[in-house]
């Protein structure tokens, strides 16, 4: 037993009492997006009925206050992912925003003709085309570390393919399709061995996983808040300094200058550098609600409850038997994400049961098209966990893919 009090944390979401069709919410599309707790919530109400006011630009009380509260979410996001400083913490819109900002600021600076871009073949579209544009415009090759039949990097390949031409590894922590943890530590050193840099798509692993860019040795990590328990609409790109440092801008305007002339400006010091025109404010500040739950429960203990929830859940599908689950076997190599497809099933109807019985699952191709390919399937259907879900929903869901066997597996296979 994990030590999460999953029975005190669901009274926390107030989503989780709601019932569709007269049945109970059963809430399995984490990997999409978290619910949110009550703090989330009252922190948003708080910030627009108490001391709404734009930051960094007034001397007045709530843009002060606001301003304060922002600021402080910035230490409360570097002290939660173990970086140095806070002006290596930039607030974006989301993930695939802080992809594309290094892929075009650090990517035009520094990508030339014959370059290599290492990635792997279980990235999520948002850190697969940001590097297909760079690659194009500056003549560079993109090289990508195959997966195992167990759904692993192949690690082999990985240190044959990470060579001296390397110029950047950009690695998904978690996939949001198989579940696999990747071992970004070692495939850190090895894009360092070689002069490279590492970016980390932490979308999907730094909900579930105690995560230190330090201990990591990651240059670029990248995530969303509303994975997280956080609102939607904020990103977080971590970056080593002297990396930040070099960068020029990615969007200007407002906010991000020290001087402007008619014809020119100089820019501001990090982290506002990165962070040109009116920010997320509300939602920032809701952010720092979010990551304070998270290390009231102790990442350690998410990290406990997930993999405890994942291998019963991988246990009870499997007594499906026509059932095919991608990614590893084993409980403590992934996350918990189970994609997965019923023999003859299209994975939209199973989706469609399953919404029938108040459960919410994705189906379809979790916008990783290369990797359905790979694959071989035209996509799957998912259930994600998180904090709040217990093994009866996990019976829950198995009920209804035993229903959905009867229902459909036989229809269409005759
Ligand atoms: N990237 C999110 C998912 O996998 C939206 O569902």
């Amino acid at each position: 037993m994990s030590n999460l009090n999953v029975e005190q944390i669901r009274k926390d979401f107030p989503i989780l009492q709601r019932k569709i069709g007269g049945k109970q919410l059963v809430y399995l599309d984490n990997a999409a997006t978290s619910q949110k707790p009550r703090s989330v919530i009252d922190a948003l109400t708080g910030y627009y009925e108490g001391y709404n006011a734009n930051i960094h630009r007034g001397i007045h009380t709530l843009a002060e206050e606001a301003t304060d509260a922002y600021e402080s979410v910035r230490d409360t996001v570097r002290e939660f992912i173990d970086a140095e400083h806070s002006h290596e913490i930039i607030f974006t819109r989301n993930s695939t925003e802080a992809i594309n900002l290094v892929a075009y600021s650090w990517g035009n600076a520094n990508i030339l003709p014959g370059d290599e871009i290492v990635l792997t073949a279980m990235e999520h579209h948002s850190n697969l085309i940001p590097w297909q544009r760079l690659a194009t415009e500056r003549n560079a090759k993109l090289v990508f570390i195959p997966i195992t039949e167990c759904g692993q990097l192949d690690m082999e390949e990985a240190r044959k393919l990470i060579s001296s031409k390397t110029k950047i590894v950009a690695v998904t922590l978690m996939s949001n399709v198989l579940g696999t943890i990747n071992p970004v530590k070692e495939l850190a050193k090895l894009a360092h061995e070689k002069g490279a840099v590492i970016l980390v798509d932490g979308a999907q692993g730094v909900p579930h996983v105690k995560t230190s860019v330090r201990d990591l040795d990651v240059d670029f990590l990248v995530f969303s808040m509303h994975k997280m328990l956080g609102p939607t609409g904020v990103g977080i790109l971590y970056g080593k300094t002297e990396l930040l440092e070099a960068m020029p801008p990615f969007q200007s305007g407002g906010h991000m200058i020290t001087s402007v002339w008619r014809d020119k400006a100089t820019w501001t010091e990090l982290p506002w550098k990165f962070e040109a025109g009116t920010s997320n404010i509300a939602d920032v500040i809701a952010s720092g609600k979010a990551i304070e739950y998270l290390t009231a429960l102790g990442m350690d203990n998410v990290r406990e409850h997930e993999i405890e929830i994942t291998k019963y859940a991988l246990k009870k599908l499997n007594e499906l038997g026509d059932i095919t689950i991608f990614g590893p076997k084993d409980a403590t190599l992934r996350g918990g994400v189970i994609s997965f497809n019923v023999d003859a099933i299209h994975a939209h109807d199973i989706g469609q049961i399953c919404a029938d019985a108040a459960i919410a699952v994705r189906a379809g191709h979790h916008c990783c098209q290369p990797l359905m390919r790979d694959l071989n399937v035209m996509g799957t259907a998912r259930a994600s966990f998180y904090i709040y879900n217990t093994k009866d929903e996990v019976d829950l869901l198995f009920e209804a893919l035993k229903e959905a066997d009867k229902v459909l597996g036989h229809v269409a296979c005759r």
